[in-house]
């Protein structure tokens, strides 16, 4: 696996994090960029590795469509034929069913036209990945079958997002195998700290034993409460135990944020990122930070990629000069 490479699972054993909120919205703003804040656009794969299936469904995916998912890719056989593209739902059916879920839920207001993806894939999930815990258990290397099948289109994103479960069982082993960096949501409540080390302790053991390219991306704290002396204790004591790794950019509870996926898309979609829509802000400004760690990161291994899109760009044979006002 290229240590450089941007594969982030967004991990937490404790179940209502924001993990798929943090993932969805993460994965969507640095898909589609925003000059304005120094975020090139990218091409994004999103990966659901939760048999909740709530990441694809924050896109309005009917969980019940009849497609292929990450399910059957981890269980077919690895004899070489795997072709994950034959997987993934593509920029135009997630923009296809954000819009058909948004005009369902609101029949009266008009479809916003910021409510499409150019750039993101989604490898969807849904109940049946329930059983791949147990199914796998008996595979040969069961650990490491996501990675084994994301190997081949590696070089065709420039960043892979991982939704995991609520645990640390062989699915979630399975995205931190696969994975260079993790993302840990902390909730800002007082339980949040006493699962901390336990799952830093997993992580330790997954470096020893699986993945020794496995690093911490960052902590974000999650479901702030202005005015809460418990929220504010709860980051304090984040803060202090992990320092830098935590982001300055704090996530507030917020109703726009818990009503997004009734309306079909991410909250970084569905509302502009102006002081208003403080859901919209704060996970723009979490992708932003996110982008200069991914720069950071990559500057410490002396790498800076090629841009998959400007490659893909210039293989059409599209003018160059969209990416020459975004730094990169
Ligand atoms: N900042 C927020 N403000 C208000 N509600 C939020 C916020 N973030 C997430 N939620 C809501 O809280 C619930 C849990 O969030 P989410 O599903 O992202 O957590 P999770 O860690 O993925 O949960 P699980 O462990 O079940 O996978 C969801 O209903 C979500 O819409
Ligand atoms: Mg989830």
């Amino acid at each position: 696996m290229d240590p450089y490479k941007t594969i982030i699972s967004c991990t937490n054993q404790k179940g209502g994090c924001a993990k798929t909120t943090t993932a969805v919205n993460l994965a969507t703003a640095l898909a589609e960029g925003n000059p304005s804040m120094g975020i090139p656009p990218a091409k994004v794969l999103l990966i659901d590795l939760d048999p909740q299936g709530n990441a694809s469904t924050s896109f309005g995916v009917d969980k019940r469509l009849d497609v292929p998912t990450v399910y059957d890719l981890l269980m077919q056989p690895s004899d070489g034929t795997l072709n994950v593209h034959d997987y993934l739902i593509g920029p135009e059916i997630l923009t296809d069913e954000m819009q058909r879920a948004f005009k369902n839920m609101n029949q009266d207001s008009r479809v916003p036209p910021r409510l499409k993806v150019e750039n993101l894939y989604l490898l969807p999930s849904n109940i049946r990945l329930s059983g791949a815990e147990i199914e796998l258990a008996t595979k040969l290397g069961r650990e490491t079958r996501l990675r084994e099948a994301l190997a081949p289109v590696m070089n065709d994103f420039d960043h892979i997002i991982i939704d995991t479960p609520p645990s640390l069982g062989l699915l979630t082993i399975n995205a931190l195998a696969a994975s260079n960096w993790i993302l840990v949501p902390v909730q800002a409540e007082y339980y949040a700290l006493e699962g901390m080390s336990q799952l830093m302790n997993s992580i330790r053991l997954i470096q020893k034993r699986v993945n020794n390219h496995l690093k911490l991306f960052g902590i974000a704290v999650t479901m702030y409460t202005p005015q809460s002396k418990l929220s504010a204790f709860v980051e304090g004591e984040v803060r202090k135990h992990f320092g830098e790794d935590v982001f300055q950019t704090v996530i507030p509870r917020l109703m726009a944020i818990a009503e997004a996926p009734k309306d079909g898309a991410p909250v970084v979609l569905l509302k502009r990122p102006t002081k208003r829509n403080k859901g919209s802000k704060q996970y723009w400004g979490l992708a932003k930070e996110a982008h200069q760690r991914i720069l950071a990161r990559r500057a410490e291994y002396g790498i800076n990629p090629e841009s998959v899109l400007r490659r893909e760009a210039i293989e059409r044979g599209d003018p160059e000069h969209i990416w020459d006002d975004i730094e990169d």
